[in-house]
């Protein structure tokens, strides 16, 4: 396994996403782990992150001097690279200019990070600071016109060095550099598969348990399927699921959860239809954020109940993801509530069970790899996301049956529409939304009067940030063109193209 130290840059993860994409496991911690920590950890190699800091700023972020003494070998990136620059006696200084975007790497001599690359090679810069003076027993790799040392490499202490990203889409063939050297350099050997994972996953699942009872809920989304048939695989019917229809779904998704779980993998599903409570709830509210709240405790509460039925209960299963764990580094400071979000956080405490969280190691990607091993069908596996409030949030102002009716069928058009166009693998999230605003239209000879449904179609790599979809405008004037045609109380269709931020995904 391979250790990723993280000096707060915004594409750490990717790093450890390239690294797990050869097959390999790594995890990304801290830049100041404690070399104890690090030795317990046993990497086979360590990747120093980028990262926002100058290595001569006052507070700039240092590891452990230890980690070069370890006989492990180390690759710095960007940040990382100047740092291992000044920790080993080499000087680095401010550029001129700051160098960003795509640049040409050419290669002086052979190297193993480089092993098959010939001719130029196309690279991603983002750096301020550069390499003047490379530290004693270091050669150059590689160079660019803006940057005279853009990689460079130490075979004896297996120290290497790259100014530019391999961990990003600009570095077209950056997975290639980074498999050099978990293979080559570190000796690292792809036993990270999923079927593995499967395998050792469930064994530990088993063993943490014992004859206990375990409690998932599902919400229809991909990680608590994967994890409640990941746990069904270890434990059979020692899981119970617990499915609250809160009638906020899209069309028909409850009767495919229902069917999905209960048929094809024989899962105890507790299935609680709560459509009419959760409307009489929300009946007369308007405002986003009490929306959010009384979705979230009424879902807390029927939750509850349901468990109560069961009886004693261990584990409240979750599928909490490696991003949500990993310590970050870059300081954010304390952020404001956006929006309250939909999710059963509280509930372990509360209900004074412990958590088993079986893909706490996965990122999102692996996840889905991880369904299709257990044999789940492509529509769970790549399914877009989903908010925890559902519809009602994207149904504006006051609810009613009737409306959400109306958004649940100009949402299925959307989807269809998309699918039909083998766009929906690729873009982040599309769907449609239902405006309070009645606009005049006209109708054979008639006048109508109706509803405006605004289409919303966004690519986002982690829901933090995110750009409209330049859709074709055949795809925007079919989608339009069905709902205006197919979906009573709808007579006029906008396009939103707002980014995030300033803008949300979600119009509440
Ligand atoms: P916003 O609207 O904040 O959405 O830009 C970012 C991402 O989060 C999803 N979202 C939610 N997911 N519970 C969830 O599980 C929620 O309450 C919730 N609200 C928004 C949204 O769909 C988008 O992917």
């Amino acid at each position: 396994k391979v250790l990723i130290l993280d000096f707060g840059s915004q594409v750490t993860q990717l790093i450890a996403r390239r690294v797990r994409e050869q097959s390999v496991y790594c995890e990304i911690h801290p830049y100041n782990m404690a070399l104890e920590k690090i030795k317990e950890f046993a990497p086979k190699g360590i990747i120093l992150s980028g990262g926002p800091s100058s290595v001569y700023d006052k507070d700039a972020p240092h590891s452990d001097l230890g980690i070069y003494d370890l006989g492990v070998p180390v690759l710095g990136i960007c940040y990382g690279m100047q740092l291992m620059t000044q920790q080993l006696g080499g000087r680095v200084e401010r550029c001129d200019k700051r160098e960003f975007g795509r640049a040409t790497l050419e290669l002086d001599g052979a190297s193993e990070i480089f092993a098959s690359f010939t001719g130029d090679v196309e690279v991603w810069m983002s750096h301020g600071d550069r390499i003047e003076l490379m530290p004693e027993g270091f050669a150059l790799m590689a160079h660019t016109t803006g940057c005279p040392t853009a990689a460079m490499k130490d075979e004896k202490r297996r120290f290497y060095g790259l100014q530019f990203h391999p961990e990003v889409v600009h570095t077209p063939r950056g997975d290639e550099m980074i498999g050099n050297f978990v293979f080559n350099i570190c000796g690292c050997v792809p036993t990270w598969t999923m079927a593995n994972f499967i395998e050792t996953e469930t064994a530990s699942i088993r063993e943490k348990v014992g004859n206990g009872k375990v409690l998932c809920a599902l919400s229809g989304g991909v990680d608590s399927a994967v994890v409640a048939v990941l746990i069904h695989r270890a434990i059979g019917d020692q899981l119970h699921c617990v499915f609250v229809n809160n009638g906020l779904l899209r069309k028909g998704e409850a009767d495919k959860v229902v069917n999905l779980f209960t048929k094809h993998f024989k899962i105890n599903l507790h299935h609680v239809d709560a459509t009419d409570r959760f409307l009489d709830k929300l009946s007369g509210i308007s405002d986003p954020e009490r929306k959010r709240k009384i979705i979230g405790n009424e879902f807390i509460y029927l939750f509850e109940e349901e468990a109560k039925k069961l009886g004693q209960v261990d584990y409240l299963a979750q599928g909490t993801l490696y991003p949500d764990v990993i310590e970050s580094v870059s300081t954010k400071g304390p952020s404001a509530v956006i929006k309250s979000h939909h999710n059963v956080g509280g509930l372990p405490e509360k209900m004074n069970l412990k958590l088993l969280e079986p893909v706490r190691e996965l990122f999102k990607d692996e996840v889905r790899l991880l369904g299709k091993e257990l044999g789940m069908p492509d529509e769970v596996v790549y399914r877009q996301p989903f908010p925890g409030p559902g519809l009602a949030i994207r149904c504006i102002g006051e609810l009613s049956k009737e409306k959400l009716d109306i958004l649940r069928e100009a949402d299925a058009i959307v989807i269809e529409e998309i699918r039909k166009a083998g766009l929906y693998r690729e873009i982040w999230q599309s769907f449609a939304v239902l405006l309070p605003v009645k606009t005049v239209g006209v109708m054979g000879d008639a006048r109508t009067y109706e509803y405006t449904c605004a289409l919303r179609a966004v690519n986002s790599i982690d829901g933090m940030t995110a750009d409209w979809v330049k859709l074709p405008y055949e795809i925007l004037g079919s989608i339009s063109s069905r709902i205006i045609n197919e979906v009573k109380g709808v007579n006029r269709v906008v396009y939103d193209i707002s980014q995030k931020p300033p803008a949300t995904i979600e119009w509440e």
